[in-house]
């Protein structure tokens, strides 16, 4: 093979790789699509004889221009996702789909209310919750702290379970999975048909008003199936626990007897921070795009 052909090659193959990965990302940049479009074009239309050293030139300046736009639109999209949220600035995520796109399984009316209204909801509250607990902190006014950790936990989890919600469901959907989580299901349930009962009781079973949902347990390295009722016992479902302090009685009561808050206060000597850090930077990999 020809340098020539070996380089159109190589251009032909990186086009491909681009391709894919942008389709991974979910890059749908109209001007970019355009260049590599025109660049695929070229390299197939270009044969060994017509090209010369003047063409792989333009050719290889064409590809660094476009590599730096790919670049330049990743950068912008993975900088937006490690960003955080500031305090008290949630927002509601826009609905992926139109209000009637799950019909008739779903009707236009529920999901406006549900999605305009109840979400909406949870997104104030939450936001109030944590300009609240701001301020106890500041003001070192804890005395309703109990109150707006509840109020924490439950629109918490509302806001994060319903935008999980809206972006699980799509129309035209349902069927099977395929790949690596329905293998992962099979071995965890049996199959698919006995996951489908089992989360389907789960969901129909939780008493009063709740969630079922299906949890990865990065421990046990297994699929779980859990009920929430309501959102919450004071949790915030899509968290990663870091740090935790057991107040179980079993946990200090033939020591400190009823005094937790001295256990509590001398437990701080005892922490592991080193292996906090650790947990830490372990649970931030993980990212999961904003809206
Ligand atoms: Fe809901």
């Amino acid at each position: 093979m020809s340098d020539v052909r070996e380089y159109v090659k190589e251009v032909s193959d990186w086009i491909d790789e681009i391709m894919i990965y942008l389709e991974k990302i979910d890059i749908k940049d109209s001007r970019l699509l355009s260049n590599i479009e025109r660049l695929s074009q070229w390299t197939k239309d270009l044969d060994e004889e017509e090209m010369d050293y003047d063409d792989m030139v333009v050719i290889e300046e064409e590809m660094s221009r476009v590599y730096g736009e790919i670049e330049e639109i990743a950068l912008e999209l993975r900088s937006k996702d490690r960003q955080s949220v500031p305090i008290g600035k949630h927002t509601l995520p826009p609905l992926p789909y139109a209000y009637e796109a799950l019909e008739p399984t779903i009707s236009r009316e529920i999901m406006r209310l549900h999605h305009d209204k109840h979400h909406q909801s949870y997104v104030d509250g939450l936001n109030k919750a944590e300009l609240m607990m701001e301020k106890a902190r500041e003001t070192k006014d804890y005395a309703l702290l109990k109150h707006w950790e509840k109020e924490a936990a439950f629109h918490g989890s509302g806001h994060y379970l319903h935008t999980l919600f809206w972006e699980e469901m799509t129309p035209g959907g349902g069927g099977q999975p395929k790949g690596d989580i329905l293998k992962q299901i099979e071995k965890d349930f049996g199959s698919f048909t006995a996951f489908k009962s089992h989360f389907s009781e789960a969901a129909k079973q939780v008493e009063g008003v709740g969630w079922a949902i299906l949890v990865w347990a990065p421990r046990a390295r297994r699929l779980e199936i859990l009920q929430s009722e309501l959102h919450m016992v004071l949790t915030q479902w899509d968290t990663i626990p870091i740090l935790v302090l057991d107040v179980w009685e079993h946990a200090y009561y033939l020591q400190y007897k009823n005094e937790r808050a001295s256990y509590v206060d001398k437990w701080w000597d005892v922490v592991n921070w080193p292996q906090t850090a650790a947990r830490f930077s372990e649970a931030k990999k993980l990212i999961w795009k904003k809206q």
